[in-house]
């Protein structure tokens, strides 16, 4: 009987946009086990988005696939991997800028567990210009994102910055 092959897609998801659900989707097409993970402790700038907030939009968004579990993870990658059983992890590859961050990381990820192997693909051209942090600003600044984050994302986005900008008027008061 064939192994099932389980593979891990990690990522910061703040907040998952289209591009995230396109990776996604051939991912599924793939794999027996796709595991969207969200990183739980980056040290990456303040989140827009608290990791439960994350968890519940790649739930709604993701639930027409069988074979896609979301979770969250803390610590490094490759020991959650091992606690998963999964043997690849996935990554999406925009653009040549975006190699040479990957390619640090999977050979890096390859040297700390050799048995665990990095796959890349790559989304929609249409999405080859997107990103969380571009979503965050043009949303932040009262520019469109539609078309390029689900639905449900969108609403989540309208309901933070309303509320971010409630908070900053009080401040001011
Ligand atoms: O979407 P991102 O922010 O580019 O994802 C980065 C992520 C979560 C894949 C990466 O930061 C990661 O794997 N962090 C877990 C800690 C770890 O294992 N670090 C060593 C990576 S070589």
């Amino acid at each position: 009987m064939r192994k099932k092959v389980i593979a891990i897609y990690p990522g910061s998801f703040d907040p998952p946009t289209n591009g995230h659900l396109d990776l996604i989707e051939r991912g599924a097409k793939i794999f027996d086990v796709l595991i969207v993970a969200v990183l739980r402790n980056s040290a990456k700038t303040t989140p827009l988005f608290s990791v439960e907030e994350r968890l519940s939009m790649l739930r709604k968004t993701t639930k027409k696939w069988d074979n896609v579990r979301i979770d969250a993870f803390a610590g490094l990658l490759v020991d959650y991997a091992v606690r998963c059983k999964a043997q690849v992890v996935l990554r999406g590859i925009r653009a040549v800028s975006d190699y040479e961050y990957e390619l640090q990381m999977a050979l890096m990820n390859r040297k700390l567990n050799k048995g665990l192997e990095t796959m890349f693909m790559m989304p929609a051209g249409a999405y080859s210009y997107l990103s969380s942090g571009l979503v965050r600003e043009i949303s932040a600044l009262g520019g469109s994102v539609c078309n390029l984050i689900p639905k449900v994302v969108e609403r989540e986005l309208k309901r933070k910055l309303a509320a971010s900008s409630r908070k900053s008027k009080t401040k001011q008061e």
